[in-house]
């Protein structure tokens, strides 16, 4: 089984810079990983024929309608997108995005045969009760969803994103193994569990070889498509 990447461009790069990454990235084949790419929604179209699946970085609930500014899991799919992203906390912390929100957003998915990534993990203040945080975190995102067919998790220690600060490996792994247990519980199933937060060239190595983790949701390491290579290459 591969290990999964997922390059979330957040917003960053301008038309020129997406096609200079789509031509740096598409030069080179992971055959080791499935690397997906979650590019600023204007650039979707752009990429959806790209040698790799392309990831929406965000999505609304509903089908249609008058949302102003907001992308909708039926346009995506219309598209022919099978991915996005839910609930990082960017939408959570900076544009206010609550646990409710963020559980009918994965409904909306699931119900388009998106496959939600979805972002959880404590803040700073809360480290020292992270498995709880976690744990209730969880159950709220999902409540009121009796089965899933496909489901990505992605741990993700709010202090730890876009600040160079990292859990150690073992932290890590047992919050792997937590997210692993609760869904074991909740859906008799496994799910696919990434790593989310200051992933760099240093660290990626040594956090994919983790126990259990099925690999790495990147960020800011992602953005240029030299550095990104590189790193790729040397896992
Ligand atoms: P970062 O972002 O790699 O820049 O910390 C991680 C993320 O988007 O979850």
């Amino acid at each position: 089984m591969n290990k999964i990447v997922i390059a979330n461009l957040k917003m960053n790069l301008d038309y020129d810079e997406i096609k200079e990454y789509m031509k740096v990235m598409g030069s080179h084949s992971f055959e080791h990983l499935d690397l997906l790419i979650a590019p600023t929604s204007i650039y979707l179209d752009l990429l959806k024929d790209y040698k790799y699946p392309v990831v929406a970085q965000n999505l609304y609930c509903q089908d249609s309608g008058s949302f102003t500014g907001e992308i909708s899991p039926k346009q995506l799919k219309s598209l022919g997108i099978h991915y996005a992203i839910v609930g990082h906390s960017e939408r959570r912390n900076i544009f206010f995005e609550n646990d409710m929100l963020v559980c009918q957003k994965v409904k909306a998915c699931l119900k388009n045969n998106i496959v939600p990534i979805l972002c959880i993990g404590e803040r700073l203040e809360e480290q020292e009760r992270a498995d709880i945080v976690i744990t209730e975190q969880l159950t709220r995102n999902l409540d009121g969803i009796p089965d899933c067919k496909d489901l990505i998790i992605s741990y993700e220690p709010v202090w730890a994103i876009g600040t160079g600060l990292i859990p150690n490996d073992n932290d890590i792994k047992d919050r792997v193994q937590l997210i692993k247990d609760l869904m074991r519980q909740k859906y008799q199933k496994d799910v696919f569990v990434l790593y989310g937060g200051s992933v760099n060239k240093e660290n990626c190595k040594s956090i994919m070889n983790i126990d259990d983790i099925d690999g790495v949701l990147v960020g800011s390491s992602s953005k240029d498509p030299i550095y990104f290579k590189e790193m790729l290459s040397n896992l």
